[in-house]
């Protein structure tokens, strides 16, 4: 007679919130577009959260993000146009500024108060434009230690979406177990669990290393939410910096967004196309298992405690959707 195949019970965290249960979604910044994407006089629509949204940009050159469905019937102004600083629907040319106010109607009605739009907390940096999910925001986006103004920047968009919510590609930062095994970095040190410095909305971390080709680098890396990571330091000869942002354009998918900077001066072009060469080899790396991976807190060991701390974070993190009446 066979003996029955005994087998440990599988090892399973606490469910880890998707996005969308509930109804609900991180609060966190997201990249929506890419700021070549929406130039003054533009309107497009983009797919976020659980709807959509809007971004207009008028003759001021500021960017808003905003629901895009027209509170009057429902016309989505993506199909509509920028007029001076409002955007303009197309169904009865009623317009709304910046603040999302209805400012004009088509036929000369006072506009009803109550006709506005859901305004995101955005901004552009690094050639991207950015919304909160939220009221206010809750943390900013980092500096990247030189200032913005002298950085050469390449921001880029991914050429499709992940089949994985945003925090899955996030917690790459914290895995330092794929840094080694998924791109070839050889640390210097042992892994630096302990020198880590948290704090309630994500971590920073030094690592020195060794890349593929036997490329020194010293990289400051560090995510805050669930929604972008970064590193800043150097690669070679060259200093560098990247961030990595993680759009949200449904419940379980991500479309990666990101910015690989040098500084600007003599060969920058040369720096910068170096880095972009490795940003794409990097994120190619990444493709296939972000793809298809179905992410579980399952079993870990004393070398994923960074991860494991992170991931304590993502299952804990404020989720909110006040936007939900207006973009669906
Ligand atoms: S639906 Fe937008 S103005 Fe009527
Ligand atoms: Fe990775």
């Amino acid at each position: 007679m066979d003996m029955p195949v005994r087998r440990p019970t599988p090892v399973r965290s606490k469910p880890i919130p998707a996005e969308g249960e509930d109804g609900l979604f991180r609060q966190s910044w997201y990249p929506i577009c890419l700021s070549t994407e929406v130039t003054s006089g533009q309107v497009i629509g983009v797919p976020f959260l659980d709807g959509k949204v809007v971004v207009f940009r008028g003759d001021d050159g500021i960017a808003h993000v905003t629901s895009a469905y027209c509170p009057h019937v429902g016309a989505d102004l993506s199909v509509g146009k920028v007029v001076g600083n409002h955007v303009q629907c197309a169904f009865h040319h009623w317009e709304y500024d910046g603040s999302g106010q209805c400012v004009k109607t088509g036929v000369g009605d006072p506009p009803p108060q109550s006709a506005c739009l859901f305004v995101f907390p955005s901004q552009e940096r690094f050639g991207i434009v950015w919304a909160f999910n939220g009221e206010e925001p809750l943390f900013e986006l980092p500096d990247m230690g030189v200032p913005d103004d002298e950085l050469h920047i390449w921001p880029y968009k991914y050429h499709r979406p992940f089949h994985s919510d945003p925090w899955v590609f996030a917690a790459n930062t914290p895995d330092m177990q794929h840094l080694k095994a998924v791109h070839g970095a050889k640390f210097d040190h042992d892994d630096p669990h302990d020198t880590i410095k948290w704090d309630e909305w994500g971590l920073e971390y030094n690592v020195k290393a060794h890349h593929q080709g036997g490329v020194p680098i010293d990289w400051n890396l560090g995510l805050r939410g669930t929604g972008f990571f970064w590193r800043n330091g150097t690669y070679g000869d060259i200093w560098c910096a990247a961030v990595t942002g993680f759009g949200l354009p449904s419940p379980g998918m991500h479309q990666v967004f990101g910015a690989a900077m040098v500084r600007k001066g003599p060969g920058q072009d040369e720096r910068l196309a170096r880095m972009r060469a490795i940003t794409e080899r990097t994120i190619g790396e990444d493709d296939a298992i972000l793809d298809t991976i179905h992410y579980r807190q399952g079993v870990l060991t004393a070398a994923d405690r960074t991860l494991a701390r992170y991931l304590t974070i993502v299952r804990n993190f404020p989720r909110a959707h006040p936007s939900a009446p207006y973009i669906r």
